[in-house]
């Protein structure tokens, strides 16, 4: 399995300078990040709603997806919880995983927090068993926190 580059991070942060619509900036991070990693088969987003309460489905590189995960509900929905992000190696062992798409076997989700306010989840999901390291997980989490830098609460609740 080839490694995340750290370098993604600083690729992020320029990619995402000066670009204000969330929509836009989740995008292309997806892009960036999918592009970033081998092996993946669903790589992106969901925010937080306040008009459906429910975790909606955002900018994605992937399959179809589920479009509402109730918070504490699924990886997805236990990292927005929790506030903490998870590495599943295999989604099957995980009591309440949703099943989107069928060719996930494991699973990392990192929360997106801007200001002091968890707004979503970045979720990234592999074909392969035990796909996600820890030295993966760490980037990400920096990846995570340099699009929450980019991202404004106010400018998402037009959307979310
Ligand atoms: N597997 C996730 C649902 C989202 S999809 O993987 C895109 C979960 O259990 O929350």
């Amino acid at each position: 399995m080839s490694k995340l580059d750290p370098l993604i991070v600083a690729q992020l942060d320029a990619l995402l300078t000066d670009e204000h619509n969330p929509v836009t900036i989740m995008s292309n991070a997806s892009a960036a990040l999918n592009a970033a990693m081998s092996d993946l088969n669903w790589c992106g987003f969901y925010l937080y709603s306040d008009a459906t309460k429910t975790l909606d489905l955002g900018p994605f590189q992937g399959q179809i997806a589920c479009t509402h995960i109730q918070p504490g509900s699924g990886v997805v929905g236990t990292s927005y919880a929790q506030n903490r992000s998870l590495i599943v190696p295999n989604v099957h062992e995980f009591a309440g995983h949703i099943a989107c798409d069928a060719a996930s076997n494991s699973e990392v989700v990192v929360p997106l927090q801007v200001a002091d306010q968890v707004v979503g989840v970045l979720d990234i999901d592999s074909p392969s068993l035990d796909r996600f390291s820890e030295a993966d997980q760490a980037i990400l989490i920096e990846a995570a926190a340099v699009i929450a830098k980019h991202l404004d609460v106010q400018a998402l609740a037009t959307v979310y």
